[in-house]
């Protein structure tokens, strides 16, 4: 649970949107989280702070008169102040930096504390040079803003201002928790398989979902690093990828060399956890090979496959002095004595070696060894993929 024991301050606002904050509460509590809750006065329209109460939960209403100095001890209890949904209103006044309500004061009681703003409102509102300008300032002062969603408002008007998905919420709330050990890197990775396709319907591929590199993605975002990622047909809903991901989503070996060759240039550190095919086929069908007239004796038919350059190899020949190149290699049999031989083969930094006799292409946990340029061994025992990519962001993060 990512949110296991940090405190946050659920401040809700009068949106239509408010009762979203329903689901967001019981979700940060999922998560482990220990939350209060101020509900303003507005939001008290749209929904009953009894909700809460019957969750157990104290709720302070945004009178800050009526329990004095609760701003003091809200600020104190804090590791985040969440306003979510934040209003025009409340954004605007945070920013001209008035105090007259308990979600404003408490936050003007709280200058070093994380607050994030999660803005819902009509698209108009939303796009008000007004509100622009106030939530860059607003960003400036330890403030983090999630963006909206897209889509009609209660209104009917269509654009941006919606209240975000869930998860995407948490998604850019976690990682205000983490060391910014990469702040400042740019970190490419690539996840997912190729597809070689023989016609227009049939490809040759492999049963990569991606995974590793999404929670790699998604772990070095939260270690503070600008982050590509190149997907590659990947078996993962995108709410599970942090919105703050360039995304760049390929399929076949060529355009995926393109792409990966154009994006190293840019790069500190590359994470190569895509499963490249190693061969692709010598003609490829224009029309779909029909069942019939095309086999020859005993129904077989032959095709021919061509091996493909090898692109890791291609990196680090373009690699340039202060990058850093992490391949991830899968094998079946005399595992680190293959890894060894294709981090130096390939000029790898480091290299990430599994065994996938052992059920791992696909799943969500992964295990294998980490081995470096100096020629250390590092095992790790198997866990869910983003915990493993945690560690091993933490443990390049260190270097
Ligand atoms: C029906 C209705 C819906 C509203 N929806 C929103 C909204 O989605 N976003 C917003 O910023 N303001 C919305 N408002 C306006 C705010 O409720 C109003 O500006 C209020 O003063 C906000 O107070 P607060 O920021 O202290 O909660 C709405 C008002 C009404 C009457």
């Amino acid at each position: 649970m990512s949110l296991q024991n940090k405190n946050i301050l659920l401040c809700i606002t009068g949106s239509i949107a408010s009762y979203k904050s329903v689901d967001l509460y019981r979700r940060l509590k999922k998560e482990g989280a220990n939350v209060k809750i101020i509900v303003s006065a507005s939001a008290g329209k749209f929904i009953s702070p009894y909700i809460f109460e019957s969750f157990g939960e104290e709720v302070f209403s945004d009178d800050a008169f009526k329990s004095p100095l609760s701003h003091i001890a809200l600020s104190k209890f804090a590791d985040v102040i969440l306003i979510a949904p934040a209003t025009y209103n409340t954004i605007n006044k945070l920013a001209a930096g008035i105090a007259d309500t308990l979600i404003t004061l408490t936050v003007a009681a709280s200058p070093d504390k994380i607050k994030v703003l999660v803005p819902a409102m009509n698209p108009n509102m939303f796009a008000n040079k007004i509100l622009k300008d106030n939530l860059n300032k607003l960003a400036k002062h330890n403030f983090y803003v999630v963006s909206p969603g897209t889509g009609n408002a209660a209104c009917g008007d269509f654009g941006e201002g919606k209240f975000p998905e869930i998860e995407d919420i948490i998604c850019d709330i976690e990682p205000v928790f983490k060391e910014k050990t990469l702040k400042g890197k740019r970190v490419l990775v690539t996840a997912g398989a190729t597809r070689e396709y023989l016609d227009p319907v049939r490809f040759m591929s492999n049963g990569s979902s991606g995974k590793m590199g999404i929670s790699l993605a998604n772990e070095a975002i939260k270690a503070g690093a600008e982050v590509t990622l190149i997907a590659l047909n990947i078996d993962m809903p995108h709410k599970y990828i942090n919105r703050r991901i360039k995304i760049i989503n390929r399929s076949g070996f060529s355009d995926f060399k393109e792409a990966l060759l154009t994006e190293f240039k840019k790069c500190d550190t590359l994470f190569m956890a895509a499963a490249v095919s190693d061969y692709g086929f010598k003609e490829k069908s224009p029309v779909k090979i029909k069942k019939s007239g095309n086999a020859g004796a005993g129904g077989i038919l032959n095709v021919e496959l061509i091996q493909n350059e090898d692109l890791l190899k291609a990196v680090s020949e373009i690699k340039k002095e202060g990058q850093t190149v992490f391949g991830f290699a899968a094998e079946t049999d005399s595992i680190i004595e293959n890894g060894r031989k294709k981090l130096s083969e390939k000029s790898l930094d480091y290299i990430f070696i599994n065994d996938v006799s052992k059920d791992i292409i696909g799943g969500d946990e992964n295990e294998g060894f980490l081995i470096n340029k100096a020629g250390e061994i590092k095992r790790f025992e198997r866990e869910p993929k983003a915990s493993l990519a945690e560690k091993i962001i933490r443990d390049i993060a260190a270097q």
